[in-house]
């Protein structure tokens, strides 16, 4: 019988990643309603959460080495699109949930992306190379991932050029 222990680790793994998210995005909130020393709480709070989420990984064993780490990147973008979008996608158009299906088709779209570029780095590091340090262009809109160049139009949300950010 599993013991219960390694559910909680995972369940609270979840619960302090999500905190983290929750709390950089009302921080960026508090900044822009002008709060910025609550701006500042809710940063340094996130930063504990994402401690809390490490210590509980580091406890489950869950950070391989790199080659492990890529294997299981490119397995969960694949589960991504392959498995939990698709029928996301096709309940929200059911529901008439456009909002909801837009978000998913974003979210689904930019997996396969993700999943090609985890691939092709894991398949590099299997041949003993050591994938160089490309500029990776992310857009704001919809998180389409790509590298070398912001495109002049997003090819999966249609957005400029300017909502791409860079990561170096
Ligand atoms: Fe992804
Ligand atoms: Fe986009």
């Amino acid at each position: 019988m599993p013991y219960e222990t390694d559910g909680n680790l995972q369940h609270a793994f979840g619960g302090e990643s999500m905190a983290n998210r929750r709390y950089t995005f009302f921080a960026e909130k508090a900044d822009k309603e002008g709060y910025p020393g609550v701006a500042r709480l809710f940063r340094a709070v996130a930063e504990a959460e994402t401690v809390h989420a490490r210590n509980h990984m580091l406890v489950m064993d869950a950070i391989g080495n790199t080659r492990e780490n890529l294997l299981a990147a490119s397995i969960g973008e694949h589960q991504e699109f392959t498995r939990m979008y698709p029928p996301f996608i096709e309940k929200a158009q059911e529901e008439r949930n456009a909002r909801a299906e837009k978000t998913f088709d974003y979210a689904n779209s930019v997996e396969k992306v993700h999943h090609a570029l985890y691939e092709a780095a894991l398949q590099a590091v299997k041949e003993g190379k050591n994938p160089e340090e490309k500029t990776y262009f992310v857009c704001q809109v919809c998180g389409n991932t790509v590298t070398g160049a912001a495109p002049d139009k997003c090819p999966i949300c249609g957005a400029g050029a300017n909502a791409f950010k860079k990561v170096e």
